[in-house]
């Protein structure tokens, strides 16, 4: 299966950025070897879908929706408008939302149906924190974040369903889980998966993920691909990233 490497962009990147980066990324021929994809602020959505399509083979998604549909909620953004953008997919229950913005298993759950009942494909987070792995709850972390977000819902198409598993602590610390560790709590995830959803579905890891480690993640099938925060801010890293998947 081609590798997936998500691009998530965070609140950075100013449009001068962004040009920048759409340029040096046009400079090198992108093989298809994987499939990139980037998750911008979401006013940039437009201009990156365009400058997007103009490089080819770089999907453009968002970085989160609202957990109800259209209606009086100020600043808030629609699954209804991000499919009215085309997006191709939307990233939910990252830890940065989770943890600053007190995101709860259970909004996570109305933000997963939100966007399965406009079609949108889902990226959904999970990830323990470091205090929980050093109890060994990892797993049962996991399960449960799985659980909430997945099993309450009433939708049953999973096929447009990816997973990340980002442990907290991994993630813009430098420090990440080592392949070992990663490669058996992605067979377990997938376990899960075939057991409660009767789906394969795609894991991706994230948590400082850099050119340097990007290969040896990639090199395992429990992995299917890679989300990646500080390093695909910068279009060298990020093409290195998408570089070094197998053929
Ligand atoms: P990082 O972020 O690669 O900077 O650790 C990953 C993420 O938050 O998705």
């Amino acid at each position: 299966m081609q590798k997936i490497i998500v691009g998530n962009w965070k609140m950075n990147q100013k449009l001068s950025d962004i040009g920048a980066f759409f340029t040096e990324m046009s400079k090198i021929k992108m093989e298809l070897r994987v499939k990139a994809m980037i998750a911008p602020q979401s006013i940039h959505i437009p201009i990156l879908k365009e400058m997007a399509f103009t490089l080819g083979n770089i999907y453009v998604g968002a970085q989160n929706v609202a957990a109800t549909s259209n209606g009086a909620f100020t600043g808030e953004i629609s699954a209804e408008s991000l499919r009215d953008l085309e997006v191709d997919f939307v990233i939910i229950g990252h830890s940065e939302r989770r943890q600053l913005f007190f995101e709860s298993n259970e909004v996570i759950q109305k933000k997963v149906a939100q966007a399965m009942t406009h079609s949108l494909p889902i990226i959904l987070c999970i990830g323990e924190s470091l205090s929980e792995k050093e109890k060994q709850k990892t797993l049962d972390v996991l399960f449960e974040q799985l659980s909430s977000a997945l099993l309450n819902s009433s939708a049953v198409d999973w096929s447009q369903l990816t997973i990340a598993y980002e442990p907290i602590w991994a993630i813009g610390t430098g420090k990440t889980a080592s392949f070992q560790e990663v490669i058996e709590v992605h067979e377990k995830i997938k376990e899960w998966c075939r057991q409660h959803l009767k789906v394969e579905v795609p894991i991706l890891y994230g948590g400082s993920v850099k050119p340097e480690n990007a290969p040896q993640f990639l090199s395992s099938e429990l992995i299917d691909g890679l989300l990646v925060g500080g390093a695909s801010l910068r279009a060298q890293d990020f093409k290195a990233i998408c570089m070094s998947a197998p053929r």
